[in-house]
């Protein structure tokens, strides 16, 4: 068992707190904004996470889970302090801000009173393990306290959060000093998953480059879409056609609205930054992005493509999230169908199973004229007098709604299937006018 303390409550820190404490280690994890520490002490968390819930009050009640806003405390007794505060892109140009790294390590300094290893798992632009040994070095309270510091960057999937870090297909370890790397390494042994031990650049290069080959994948499938649908084939069985091959793999090639979410955005426009900044002009990285921007306009020629004017009409939109089994609305697709179509004078009217609330505060926060947004508490008041149905999101509840309910309780009978979750010939059946995305229609 190790004292293990997590810096930030996000969905990184909060699901590497509570499954090391699962695991039997002691967690401490450490938020500064305490109205959120206030209600995770409660048993509320800030977040959607199947399972995440559960396992907290299972960890805190074993006594193994803390929560705290004081670094004091968090640190005392340390031996691992991870760092799991966000990155988002900053002012300049898709350089991640590395502010709140940095506002974590000069913290660790002002605290720390023993030996402990400082593991980033925050996605920092590559070289940043040296920023942190750096502040930490220059600000240490007691400058005869030694520490170590590692890169461990996270692959977890919203939604998924705890299958990942339990199943992980890998372990990426970066750093100078390989006994500290081995003594983390022993904190992930009994996952028994496969463990890489590199520098601590090429443990923060790894990260970047995962996530943007994963974007390239989706954006790459999102082009062929594009080519099925004029050519006349179906882009959902050449993904699988293609996925059989080992050497591509069938998963990331769903086409669809593009990709959303608080990773794959921030981190392609993060790294095609460095590589910008470094004299090169990363061009696939770059057609990557321009892919998926275009992608979730496709809605809206749909739908002028059918309905002609958008003025006065009624647009149901199904899913708010950027993706199923979350509540995250960050750089979600639905916001810019959303901020499109009331542009043009159409009404909207939403369901989301979950991000009703994050989805509320998201438009209003974007600027969106929310007296042209219903928020609705089922998909069939959704359909009530619509013009036409958007799906945004491809949550299971859409999988399995009567569509001949759906169909009877609309105005025109327009859907347009943004994720590929129904078939042409069944919804045709069905009355409707279908559009999915790449299918030959
Ligand atoms: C992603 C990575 O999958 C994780 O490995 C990584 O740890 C995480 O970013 C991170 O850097 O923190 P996440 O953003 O939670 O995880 O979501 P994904 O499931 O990867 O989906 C991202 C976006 O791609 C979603 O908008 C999804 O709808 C879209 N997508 C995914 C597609 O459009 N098509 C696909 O085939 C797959």
């Amino acid at each position: 068992m190790s004292n293990i303390c997590v810096l930030g409550t996000g969905y990184v820190g909060l699901v590497t707190g509570t499954c090391f404490a699962d695991m039997g280690n002691n967690v401490t994890c450490v938020d500064i904004i305490e109205e959120k520490i206030a209600k995770l002490k409660q048993g509320i968390l800030p977040i959607y996470e199947p399972g995440l819930e559960e396992m907290v009050e299972r960890n805190v009640h074993a006594g193994r889970l803390h929560f705290t806003t004081s670094y004091e405390e968090g640190l005392d007794n340390a031996e691992f302090i991870f760092i799991a505060v966000p990155t988002p892109t900053g002012a300049n140009q898709g350089a991640a801000d590395m502010r709140y790294v940095e506002m974590a390590a000069r913290m660790i300094a002002q605290e720390l009173d023993h030996y402990a290893i400082v593991i980033n798992k925050s996605t920092v632009p590559v070289g940043s393990g040296d920023v942190v040994s750096r502040v930490i070095r220059n600000n240490l309270k007691r400058p005869e306290v030694n520490f170590a510091v590692v890169s461990n960057p996270e692959f977890l999937r919203e939604g998924n959060a705890l299958g990942d870090f339990q199943r992980p297909d890998r372990v990426v370890l970066g750093s100078s000093d390989p006994e500290a790397a081995q003594s983390v390494a022993r904190l992930y042994l009994p996952l028994r998953a496969p463990i890489l031990v590199t520098d601590i650049y090429t443990a923060e290069m790894i990260k970047y480059a995962s996530n943007a080959f994963l974007a390239t994948k989706i954006s790459f499938i999102n082009e062929i879409a594009q080519i099925c649908e004029r050519l006349g084939a179906d882009v959902k069985e050449v993904a699988e056609g293609m996925g059989h091959d080992k050497r591509i793999g069938r998963a990331f090639l769903d086409a669809g609205l593009g990709y959303g979410g608080s990773c794959f955005p921030k981190d392609v426009r993060a790294l095609a930054h460095m590589a910008d900044e470094a004299g090169l002009h990363p061009q696939m990285l770059h057609a990557v992005m321009d892919i998926n921007h275009d992608q979730r306009r496709l809605v809206i020629n749909k739908l002028t493509n059918i309905l002609g004017s958008l003025r006065g009409c009624v647009i149901g939109v199904l899913g708010l999230a950027f993706k199923p089994n979350t509540d995250d609305m960050r750089e979600s697709a639905s916001i810019d169908i959303i901020r499109w179509v009331t542009a043009q004078g159409a009404t909207v009217r939403v369901y989301d199973p979950v991000a009703t609330e994050t989805g509320r505060a998201a438009l209003e926060r974007e600027g969106i004229n929310l007296d042209m947004v219903e928020f609705c508490q089922t998909s069939y008041d959704v359909a009530t007098g619509a013009d036409a149905l958007v799906i945004s999101t491809e949550w299971n509840e859409f999988k399995s709604l009567n569509m001949l309910q759906v169909r009877a309780a609309m105005r025109r009978p327009v859907l347009i299937d943004g994720r590929n979750i129904y078939e042409a010939t069944e919804m045709n059946r069905y009355g409707f006018i279908y559009r999915g995305i790449g299918r030959g229609t």
